[in-house]
């Protein structure tokens, strides 16, 4: 991969230019967001990955806060949630997360899902294109889409997303979805990467665990880095967010990789995002 140095501030390179930190935090279903967040930019992450949907952006925002790390050295993501698609209801619905957050800018904006059906995501995408233009946002994004939607977005707008934010893990690893980012410079960034915790008892982890002294839960965030992507697991334990920030002192031989390349079962977790919202 090419790493000028191996740690949680490891950074990709968006098509933008500027770069985002490849391991993050997510705060889906966390409870005690500013806590969570403050803990864990003390630890060392430099991304928090949130969404209006989640209800703590305030959380998000005052964690950041508490942390006293620089504004400008953690990069914030956020999301807009199905039912604020369109135009206007965009500009309106970022305009509150900003408030929400207490921030003048969100570094990434995520469309949350692309719901399809409402045949919205197009006018959602150009008034992201509007924000970043204003400098509300830096650089815009999506989640959940496919590659037709994407190409979409750039046939009509010229503008191609920075990032694509899917569910990825062991059991579900989008080699299809992946290559075709690869091909238009998106970065893929995985949610649910754990996936459920469904493969650490699988042999194939389990002895990658044995050989390199990590836990499951490491190998596979290491596989998630190995293979390209941005990644952002979830912890509320002060312990769990360091297990998961301690993976970049081993690596993975080409066997292994083979080998968790056999667990994918094309099994979804969450919802199937071609029928959902
Ligand atoms: N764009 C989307 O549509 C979308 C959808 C889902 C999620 N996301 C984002 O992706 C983030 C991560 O996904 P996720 O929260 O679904 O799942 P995840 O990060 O794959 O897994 C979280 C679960 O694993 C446990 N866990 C974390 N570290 C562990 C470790 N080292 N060993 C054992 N268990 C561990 C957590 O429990 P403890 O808290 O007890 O450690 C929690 O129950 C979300 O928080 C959210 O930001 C986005």
């Amino acid at each position: 991969m090419g790493f000028e140095s191996e740690n949680a501030m490891n950074t990709l390179k968006l098509h933008t230019g500027r770069t985002i930190p490849q391991l993050g935090f997510g705060l889906w279903q966390v409870g005690d967001a500013a806590g969570v967040t403050e803990a864990a930019l003390r630890a060392g992450y430099r991304l928090v990955d949130g969404a209006a949907i989640y209800g703590n952006e305030a959380g998000q925002g005052q964690g950041i806060r508490a942390s006293g790390v620089p504004r400008d050295e953690v990069f914030v993501t956020t999301k807009v949630w199905n039912d604020r698609q369109g135009y206007d209801e965009t500009l309106r619905a970022v305009e509150e997360s900003l408030a929400r957050l207490g921030l003048a800018r969100i570094d990434l904006i995520l469309i949350h899902w692309p719901c399809a059906a409402r045949g919205l995501f197009v006018d959602t995408w150009r008034a992201l294109i509007a924000l970043q233009a204003e400098g509300r946002v830096t650089d815009i994004g999506v989640s959940n889409f496919n590659a037709d939607q994407i190409d979409r977005l750039i046939a009509e707008t010229g503008v191609a997303p920075v990032l694509n934010q899917v569910e990825l893990h062991p059991q579900l690893q989008q080699a299809e979805l992946r290559s075709a980012h690869a091909k238009r410079g998106i970065i893929t960034q995985s949610w649910t990467p754990l996936g459920g915790g469904r493969s650490f008892a699988d042999p194939v982890i389990r002895a990658i665990a044995v050989r390199t002294g990590k836990s499951p839960a490491q190998v596979i965030l290491r596989w998630h880095v190995e293979i390209g992507c941005a990644v952002i697991p979830r912890s509320s334990r002060a312990e769990g967010l360091a297990e998961n920030m301690d993976i970049f002192d081993f690596a993975l031989t080409a066997d292994e990789h083979a080998a968790i390349a056999g667990l994918d079962r094309g099994a979804r977790i969450g919802p199937d995002p071609d029928h959902f919202g």
